[in-house]
């Protein structure tokens, strides 16, 4: 890659990073806009010819079915299971000898395991949920830490058919509580514990408690992970080993054949409401644009080490650490726990260690390696590397020319890619071929029409800031939101419903060369650390605690984590605020959804700002913590 300054242009970025040779001599796509112009022309073309690089145990009849926007279904009538694509067809080659997962514990204990034996583990697997009664369509929830064995959990529902609903491991009672109760699930699968910084996260206690606030489950199969003491319950709770030994986990298992529109899994996520919501993703188009985006994007090849840094937990894990490069018959590295435990080294010595060639992380988690300096990295032989990634949040580009710098030694172009939990996988990113400019995710991916507009949905020119719309239907976009079609429609597309546009929820601008800058979140949803949360939840977890009878919870910049949360608490009549009640309500807060959720500050104050019909006006708190103008205050309450 060689850096190139431009003339300045009005983005504000004038440098341009161009591949080099050997970059673009082995991408396997040479020519972003023609493919681009192609894909957009014939859209359906484009997404069938992708859909043939998969196996289909019956093909589709149609490619896209338009006729109940914004229901889309893709690939209609054909017959597909996600995990014969991503296991059973790999074991008929060579790849069945192939690394599927290393996995490293953050202790240093280490399991790998080929395609052959991953097969065996989820048929095992399979074998043992179809003993306890799991039916094709029931949804599983998955509650662990980052171990092979929540991979092996997920696969295994796909393969009988059932759906997962994982948890993101850092979640608390009441985050798992609330998710349980409504995909309904009879079956939870956790661990005893995770290692995290050394220390155990007691995951078997926080499920235990959200199984009292849950009904509905009747078993729950526990991973021992840690082997410290952990309450079970007779007929209730199983040791995943256990089972695993039983006859009735026998390795053979038939693959479910599926509809390619049956749901494969829901992953909730927070929106601007207290209650997450579950997206659903099916079988047959999520499968074609996890693999496809993987395999473009990021330019796979058998003999890459593939690294996203990411928890399977959250949709970054679900795409890219196990659909789309298990599809691609990638080789997938895993690691359990903190980046700089022991030593801030950690991340660079696993590189060297494992000849990893491509690592794909957050901002957040560059900017806290950057802090401890160069002298980490530089330690260690990085050179396997040949491509980086970042997802989650915008990068800055400081952070963005370290990575480049620093961890790609000035060869290894980064992959900035923006997407959502609800687009399934990257749609504005480069290609490796594409001239880079730090801190723009770029380019629409291949058959991707995008626009930032005002609200009327007309154009803003370019380089103002709008709302970026997403035009057209892509195979990998949720299907709706679980048991709420409404919410679907009302969330994401009744802002633009004229046109049909699908409203991403960011504000974007595009520069004269038709790059793309995301901005930001334009409703209340913070991006935390590039976890992603909505105020709504905050506040209703802070209002759960006695002593509290408001609360307002905003987003404010922060050097690491990107954004922080603060929070605004009027108390209850008897309270009064201290720095032990401010800890105590930290502390709440945590105990409900999770220490990602923790605030950085409480104010205790006496009223909130609101509109007359009393919203909380969180602009306002914004703006006077930021010392800038509040604004129109024309609507709020006097
Ligand atoms: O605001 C955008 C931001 O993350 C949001 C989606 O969050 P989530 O559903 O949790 O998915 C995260 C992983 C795909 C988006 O609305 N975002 C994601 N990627 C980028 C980004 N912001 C800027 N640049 C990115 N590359």
């Amino acid at each position: 890659m060689g850096k190139n300054k431009k003339n300045k242009s009005a983005q504000g970025s004038a440098e341009i990073y161009y591949p080099s040779p050997e970059v673009v001599e082995r991408a396997h796509i040479k020519d972003y806009d023609s493919l681009y112009k192609r894909s957009i022309e014939d859209r359906e073309g484009f997404w069938a010819e992708q859909a043939e690089n998969l196996e289909w145990f019956k093909k589709w009849d149609k490619v896209l079915d338009d006729s109940n926007p914004p229901f889309f279904k893709w690939f209609v009538g054909g017959k597909i299971n996600i995990v014969h694509n991503a296991i059973d067809r790999h074991l008929k080659t060579w790849r069945r000898n192939k690394l599927a997962i290393i996995w490293e514990g953050e202790p240093g204990d280490v399991k790998t395991y080929s395609y052959h034996a991953l097969n065996r583990e989820v048929s095992k697997f399979a074998n043992v949920l179809k003993s306890m009664g799991v039916k094709k369509g029931e949804i599983v929830t998955i509650y662990m830490p980052q171990i092979p064995e929540l991979v092996i959990a997920m696969l295994a529902c796909a393969k009988i058919g059932a759906a997962h609903s994982v948890v993101y491991g850092g979640f608390s009672v009441e985050a798992l509580a609330e998710r349980i109760q409504d995909a309904k699930s009879r079956v939870l699968i956790t661990a005893d514990g995770g290692w995290r910084r050394g220390k155990i996260t007691d995951l078997k206690k926080i499920a235990n408690e959200a199984i009292e606030r849950s009904p509905t489950i009747e078993v729950c199969i526990t991973v021992k992970r840690t082997g410290h003491d952990v309450y079970m319950e007779n007929d209730r709770d199983f040791w995943w080993h256990d089972l695993m030994a039983l006859p009735v986990a026998s390795p053979k298992c038939e693959t479910e054949v599926m509809d390619a529109e049956d749901m494969l899994f829901i992953l909730y996520t927070s929106g601007t409401t207290g209650k997450p919501k579950g997206v659903l993703h099916t079988h047959g188009g999520y499968a074609v644009y996890t693999s496809t985006t993987h395999k473009f994007v990021f330019d796979i090849k058998d003999e890459d080490r593939w690294w996203c840094a990411a928890d399977p937990g959250w949709i970054t894990g679900h795409s890219y650490i196990v659909y789309g490069p298990l599809i691609n018959g990638s080789t997938i590295m895993m690691y359990e726990g903190a980046p700089n435990h022991p030593y801030p080294n950690r991340w660079w010595q696993m590189i060297e260690k494992y000849g990893i060639t491509i690592l794909y992380t957050s901002p957040t988690a560059i900017r806290g390696l950057m802090r401890f300096g160069e002298a980490w990295p530089n330690r260690h032989d990085l050179s396997t590397l040949r491509l980086l990634g970042s997802v989650g949040e915008p990068i800055n580009p400081e952070a963005w020319r370290w990575y480049y710098r620093v961890i790609g030694h000035e060869k290894c172009p980064i992959m900035d890619t923006w997407w959502q939990t609800e687009t399934g996988g990257f749609m504005i990113t480069p290609l490796p071929i594409t001239p880079l400019k730090p801190g723009s995710a770029t380019k629409p991916f291949f058959g991707n029409e995008i626009a930032v507009v005002d609200e009327n949905g007309k154009e803003v020119p370019p380089g103002e800031e709008g709302f970026l719309v997403i035009k057209k239907p892509w195979p990998g976009m949720a299907r709706t939101i679980y048991g709420d079609p409404d919410r679907y429609k009302e969330v994401y597309w009744k802002d633009f419903e004229k046109q049909g546009w699908y409203k991403t929820g960011d504000s974007a601008r595009i520069d004269e060369d038709g790059y793309v800058w995301i901005i930001g979140r334009i409703d209340d949803v913070i991006k935390v650390s590039g976890y992603r949360l909505g105020t709504a939840e905050v506040e209703s977890a802070l209002v759960s605690h006695p002593a509290v009878a408001e609360a307002a919870a905003i987003a404010l910049p922060h050097d690491v984590k990107g954004n922080a949360i603060h929070t605004y608490v009027i108390l209850r009549a008897g309270y009064e605020g201290s720095p032990d009640l401010e800890e105590e309500l930290k502390k709440h807060v945590v105990h409900e959804l999770g220490p990602i959720a923790r605030p950085e500050s409480i104010t205790f104050v006496d009223s909130l700002p609101k509109t007359r019909s009393g919203k909380i006006m969180r602009r306002v708190l914004r703006a006077q913590a930021l010392g800038q103008d509040v604004g129109d205050l024309s609507t709020l309450e006097q």
